[in-house]
């Protein structure tokens, strides 16, 4: 029985110096060509090439929170998958998010543009109590960044597939839900898991939902952005603003619109990154509650696609 470590060796020195400590009994190996692939039970990795090689698979966990990649026809429908929850991918995305906010809240786009136009003039302030925050996706992460901004004063609005309650947000789901919560959101946040029902969902008429000015965070998945409508809404000066961190493809080619436009700010798929430490830990927590029957905490409904 082994544990395979397919990604950068960085971190598969520090997971196997926790995996020595932590399941000292569980063969760790980075290096699939020096044991039998049928002993492989436990894998993890960021990629879905070669999967059918393990055919014991019991547990195929994702090196991110995202599992997206892992779809049906390369996972065997026997093999379970264990998306990453780690404290170091919840803390950075609260990071993440509460600068894109605040630099929205705060206008930087506008002030960049300003900045490289040479002009110094001052815009009109906003204030926290009056801006109203609207999150898409009110699981692990979007619940995080809710704590992360609550401080501030944001007036707080959430929408999931199921109905949550939450101190101090307004939680909503359901299509209905998603038109009433958007009708009354000032900065949209999307952290949704990529699923045939979330793809293409920040369209142009979402867009058209959102109150004139509205401005908008995304760290989900690319492909639930339509990024010629986004363009076509900051044009018409309906959206404000954007803070985008995935985009479709990635790398984004460099003559694309999105590169140039003054009313988005790009970065490059950094929003969070998963922390070797922490991940190694909840990944060895999850095998011991393997051992012991129990379900792995994260594990994948695949039905749901999330
Ligand atoms: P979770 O599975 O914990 O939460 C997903 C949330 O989305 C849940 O609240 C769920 O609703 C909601 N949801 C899913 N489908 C729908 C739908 N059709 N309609 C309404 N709500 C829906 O995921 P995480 O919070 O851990 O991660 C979210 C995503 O963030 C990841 O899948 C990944 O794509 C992205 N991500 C991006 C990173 C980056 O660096 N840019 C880093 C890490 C993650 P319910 O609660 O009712 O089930
Ligand atoms: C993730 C990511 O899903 O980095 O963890 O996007």
């Amino acid at each position: 029985m082994t544990f395979l470590f397919n990604s950068d060796p960085e971190r598969g020195a520090i997971f196997a110096a926790a995996f020595e400590a932590g399941l000292p009994d569980l063969p760790f190996s980075m290096d699939p060509d020096t044991f039998d692939a049928d002993s492989v039970r436990y894998l993890l990795t960021w990629s879905p090439k070669g999967l059918a090689r393990y055919r014991n698979l019991e547990l195929l966990f994702s090196m991110g929170a995202g599992i997206d990649q892992f779809s049906a026809d390369l996972v065997p429908s026997h093999v379970r998958i264990v998306r990453m929850i780690d404290e170091g991918i919840a803390g950075m995305m609260q990071e993440y998010v509460t600068l894109g906010v605040l630099a929205l809240h705060r206008d930087l786009p506008a002030y960049l543009g300003q900045q490289a136009a040479r002009q110094w003039q001052t815009l009109s302030p906003r204030d926290t109590r009056q801006t109203r925050i609207g999150v898409l996706g009110l699981g692990v992460l979007g619940k995080a960044v809710i704590e992360s901004l609550k401080p501030f004063g944001f007036l707080m609005s959430g929408w999931s597939r199921s109905q949550h309650h939450i101190d101090g947000v307004s939680c909503h789901h359901g299509e209905t839900g998603l038109r009433d919560m958007l009708a009354q959101t000032d900065i949209l946040i999307c952290l949704l898991p990529l699923t045939p029902e979330t793809k293409n969902i920040l369209n142009a008429s979402l867009f058209s939902a959102l109150p004139e000015g509205a401005a908008l965070v995304h760290a989900g998945r690319g492909q639930q952005l339509d990024q010629e409508a986004l363009v076509a809404a900051l044009d018409s000066g309906h959206l404000r603003a954007a803070v985008i961190d995935v985009t479709d493809p990635e790398p984004l080619p460099s003559d694309h619109p999105l590169w140039a436009h003054p009313g988005i700010i790009l970065t490059p798929h950094i929003a969070s990154f998963t922390r070797p430490q922490s991940a190694a830990e909840a990944v060895i927590a999850n095998i011991r509650r393997h051992r012991d029957g129990l379900e792995p905490i994260g594990l994948v409904d695949r039905g749901r696609g999330y």
